[in-house]
């Protein structure tokens, strides 16, 4: 999949329902799950217990911001121009206390980072709906890590065919099985029914082999079946860390890992912010 064919797509789509994702902000975040992700986030940031520099990929409004603890810095990289829009004021504003934000449009596939520009990267909601977890991706993420940086993802996890009836594992057969190899006009004909984006489900697997790759290691995986009022399903989530001694293991490293041509963002937007009282949800 080339991720530049959806780009505009999803900018597009994004941007037409920006106000309404802002509206359902204050839905999710009394959720069970989005408080389980929140905790999450901060035991991560809290395990630094140091100044440190956090990337989020594909920030949409701004929903976990107030989550994050000990930033000196926080990129926010989202395709969507008004989803950055409404970023610019994050759900529970008042509890962010990010020493700095910077909300950079683009495509994640396209941008760089100078090497060992964060300690913290993390990503949710957005592998799975025309974006995918590759080891090239995997790659460049490392790439931009320090040594004994942190990872955190979800993405669309693709069913197991575990207590399918016969007719369901046809179904599923079909879609995982058949569908890739048709020929790319029928894909596209078919993806363009389902609003031009393609659903790139994972498995555990394809992640833990995109992430070990790349080069991470304490690597966990684990599926979460997510029910909230807004969307039921079953996310993969992964986290791992950048080895200490990344420098030494880079030699086995693929060469798609280390030099990735990007174009730089289109547009910065910036706000900077005193650092404020701890205090989420
Ligand atoms: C479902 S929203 C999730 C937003 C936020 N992470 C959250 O959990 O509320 C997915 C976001 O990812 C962005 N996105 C999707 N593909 C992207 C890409 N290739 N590069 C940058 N952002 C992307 C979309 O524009 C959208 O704002």
């Amino acid at each position: 999949m080339t991720h530049r064919h959806y780009e505009i797509q999803l900018a597009d789509g994004y941007d037409g329902c920006a106000a309404r994702y802002r509206h359902d902000d204050e839905i999710e975040s009394r959720t069970p799950a989005h408080r389980r992700i929140g905790s999450k986030l901060r035991r991560i940031c809290d395990s630094f217990a140091r100044p440190i520099r956090i990337l989020e990929i594909g920030c949409g409004t701004g929903r976990y911001f107030h989550w994050l603890r000990n930033a000196q810095l926080l990129v926010g990289v989202d395709l969507s121009a008004e989803m950055l829009r409404h970023a610019q004021h994050p759900l529970r504003a008042e509890k962010v206390t990010a020493a700095e934000i910077r909300l950079l449009q683009g495509n994640v596939y396209e941008m760089d980072f100078e090497r060992e520009s964060f300690e913290f990267i993390y990503s949710l909601g957005v592998f799975g709906y025309g974006a995918e977890m590759t080891a090239e991706l995997g790659g460049r993420l490392h790439d931009w890590l320090a040594p004994g940086g942190r990872l955190y993802f979800d993405a669309i996890e693709r069913p197991s065919t575990t207590g399918l009836t016969f007719a369901g594992r046809c179904r599923h057969h079909a879609r995982y099985h058949v569908l890739p190899w048709l020929p790319g006009f029928i894909k596209s004909r078919l993806a363009r029914k389902a609003r031009g984006i393609p659903v790139i489900r994972h498995t555990r697997g394809s992640i833990a082999a995109a992430i070990s790759s790349a080069g991470f290691d304490e690597i966990a995986i684990a599926s979460v079946p997510c029910r909230s009022p807004l969307w039921n399903g079953v996310h993969v989530e992964c986290t791992a860390r950048k080895p200490v001694s990344a420098r030494g293991r880079e030699i086995d490293r693929p060469d798609f890992a280390r030099s990735q041509p990007a174009a730089p963002p289109d547009q910065e937007q910036k706000t900077s912010r005193e650092r404020g009282e701890i205090g989420g949800p």
